[in-house]
């Protein structure tokens, strides 16, 4: 078996030329390695052809991004993983698409009686949502519907009035690009949040971790693009058996029910009422202080090169 390295162009924090540098470093361990930066979509198959005709041995892809040019959104890798019949790192195209898309996931959630918070999507300025406002109220938070790390969320996305949440619907449709999705804000003084990681394989491991809000200097009690670049997010291990078990619940359940394969992210928040699924990263970050390789170092006492391989070696058995 030998492995292809795909790297995007790299620009974001949890995928930096330093995370596919370790990532590297982590599979030569075990594995012989051949690692490329794509251009474009035809490079990537060409330089795969060749190694599979050079080598006539088997392959296996890992690949943690979007895109090839993840500025541009152009070359949906796994797609063109599942196009080349190759086995690869993560799930597949479809499942993926559904993952990036948080109103999408969240229908699936609905149909599956999945617990998320009410919501709407605003795809222009002038649509009449009156009536979605009555049927869920303030306050609200207005998120891109097709973002990650935080992107496009502040702490003035949580919204209390109309004057308010017209001001960020059309900041997210003009600066992000992208329909709105505008959710009830669950809060309240049982507020808590948490985010659980998975790691597929014949038993599925659980890294449940609890935001620890009380020990971060944030205004607004929430996940913002402005807490994560100022390196303010505080994790703590969830330790009550009841509240682990519910969570690593509704995580598993939103994994199969998107039909991701070999890792994720599922971010859950409760109030006094209940539990609700706010959406899966489907392709979670990997950098080293990730919350799912440091939750794996604390739980189950994974270095990160051992996180990586194990995860690498389950996918090849999966498939
Ligand atoms: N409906 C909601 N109610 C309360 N807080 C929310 C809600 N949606 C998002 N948040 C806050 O915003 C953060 C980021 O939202 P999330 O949906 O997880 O998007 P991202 O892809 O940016 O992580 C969450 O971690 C949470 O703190
Ligand atoms: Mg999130």
């Amino acid at each position: 078996m030998e492995i292809v390295l795909v790297k995007s162009f790299t620009d974001k924090p949890w995928r930096s030329s330093s995370t596919y540098n370790l990532i590297e470093r982590s599979l030569k361990e075990k594995w012989r390695v051949h690692s490329l930066t794509p251009k474009d979509p035809l490079s990537l198959f060409n330089y795969i052809r060749r190694l599979q005709w050079d080598h006539r041995k088997k392959l296996f892809v890992f690949n943690i991004a979007e895109y090839i040019d993840e500025k541009n959104k152009i070359g949906f890798l796994p797609q063109l993983l599942d196009e080349l019949a190759i086995p690869h790192f993560g799930s597949s195209a479809e499942s993926i698409e559904t993952g990036l898309n948080k109103a999408a996931t969240k229908e699936l959630l609905i149909k599956n009686r999945i617990p998320t918070p009410r919501y709407f999507v605003v795809k222009d300025q002038k649509a009449d949502i009156k009536a979605d406002i009555k049927r869920i109220g303030f306050p609200l938070i207005v998120k891109p519907v097709s973002e990650g790390g935080h992107i496009g969320i502040k702490e003035d996305s949580i919204v209390y009035d109309d004057v308010g949440l017209n001001k960020i619907i059309i900041r997210v449709l003009e600066k992000n690009n992208q329909p709105a999705l505008v959710e009830e804000f669950i809060t309240g003084s049982g507020m808590r949040e948490f985010s659980v990681g998975i790691i597929d394989g014949k038993t599925r491991l659980f890294t449940p971790i609890e935001i620890n809000y009380k020990a971060m200097d944030v205004k607004e009690e929430i996940l913002s693009f402005e807490a994560a670049q100022k390196d303010l997010e505080r994790t703590i291990l969830v330790t009550e058996e009841k509240i682990r078990n519910k969570v690593i619940d509704l995580a598993e359940k939103t994994f199969d029910i998107v039909g991701a394969k070999d890792y994720s992210r599922v971010d859950i928040r409760m109030n006094e009422n209940d539990c609700y699924v706010l959406e899966i990263n489907i392709m979670p970050g990997l950098g080293p202080n990730s919350f799912l390789p440091q939750a794996a170092k604390d739980i189950y006492g994974f270095e990160y090169p051992q996180f990586i391989q194990k995860m690498v070696e389950n996918s090849i058995d999966r498939q």
